[in-house]
């Protein structure tokens, strides 16, 4: 079973491409929705909650887990890679989204600017920063941190003013800051679901990327390079969903989201 965490709903955007992908695949969601936002948290805190979330997909029977929350990739993962899986977990893996992501939007700018759009944590992390300046030194890369739109999309206001007023906010500070943007990563898997607003207040000739794509072409690049690991993954296209939250509402919300009827499973984690 592949393992995938979020701090909420965001991962789902990660995670509908990839049952599209490898849809023999069974896969596990994990969302920690009852602690969302993340983003506004500090480095203890992410690490901690990231980490009790991969501990319970592995208790499920997950060798793998995938971050699809680019926030706890940007401040737990390296940690947990570092110093607690070669201990506790020598046999399972846990993967992030931002430097597949970087690999893939570092060559997409003719201007050599890129704008990063995400949640505090990640701005403040530098993670994209350091990523995308590793593989191309003088690629110009401007960061905007999202305050408070992850917050609306937990809570169902996708489509509010507010959110409009909070997307319209950010795009400006961004083309202010740096007009010779080309290139917009949407760098928070929350992001994709306001997609249309950040296409109307951005300039046009600007390429909005999202990661759910690249996230999954990375995914099923890496399981042929490690054989052994996806042996044991489960192939018989199950799919667990499971939020720390009410589940109810999310059940609706996620069946929403994928056209069909989604159960969402409540759990605790600690
Ligand atoms: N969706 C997550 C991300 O990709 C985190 C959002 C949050 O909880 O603040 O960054």
């Amino acid at each position: 079973m592949l393992g995938v965490f979020d701090s909420g709903f965001g991962g789902l955007t990660i995670l509908r491409p990839i049952h599209a992908r490898l849809p023999s695949l069974s896969t596990i969601y994990l969302g920690d929705n009852a602690r969302a936002p993340y983003g506004t948290r500090t480095h203890e805190e992410i690490f901690a909650f990231a980490f009790e979330g991969v501990q319970e997909l592995f208790r499920r029977g997950c060798p793998l887990v995938i971050f699809a929350c680019n926030t706890a990739s940007a401040q737990a993962l390296r940690q947990i890679q570092q110093t607690e899986l070669p201990h506790e977990f020598p046999d399972r893996r846990v993967l992030g989204v931002i430097r597949p992501t970087a690999e893939e939007i570092v060559s997409l700018s003719r201007t050599g600017h890129v704008g990063v759009m995400a949640t505090p944590a990640t701005v403040g992390s530098n993670a994209y920063l350091h990523e995308l300046n590793h593989i191309r030194p003088n690629l110009v890369v401007t960061q905007v941190a999202c305050l408070g739109l992850v917050e609306l999309i937990e809570a169902g206001r996708e489509r509010s003013e507010e959110a409009d007023r909070l997307v319209a906010t950010y795009c400006l500070q961004l083309i202010e800051r740096e007009p010779l943007v080309d290139t917009v990563l949407l760098g928070c898997t929350h992001y994709p679901l306001v997609e249309p607003l950040f296409r109307k207040h951005l300039p046009t000739a600007i390429s909005l990327v999202t990661q759910g794509t690249i996230v999954t072409d990375k995914l099923a690049e890496y399981l042929v390079r490690h054989p052994e690991l996806a042996s044991r993954l489960d192939q018989t296209g199950t799919r667990t969903y499971l939020t720390t939250k009410n589940n109810e509402p999310l059940s609706m919300r996620a069946s929403r989201f994928f056209g069909s009827a989604v159960t969402v499973g409540h759990v605790v984690i600690s």
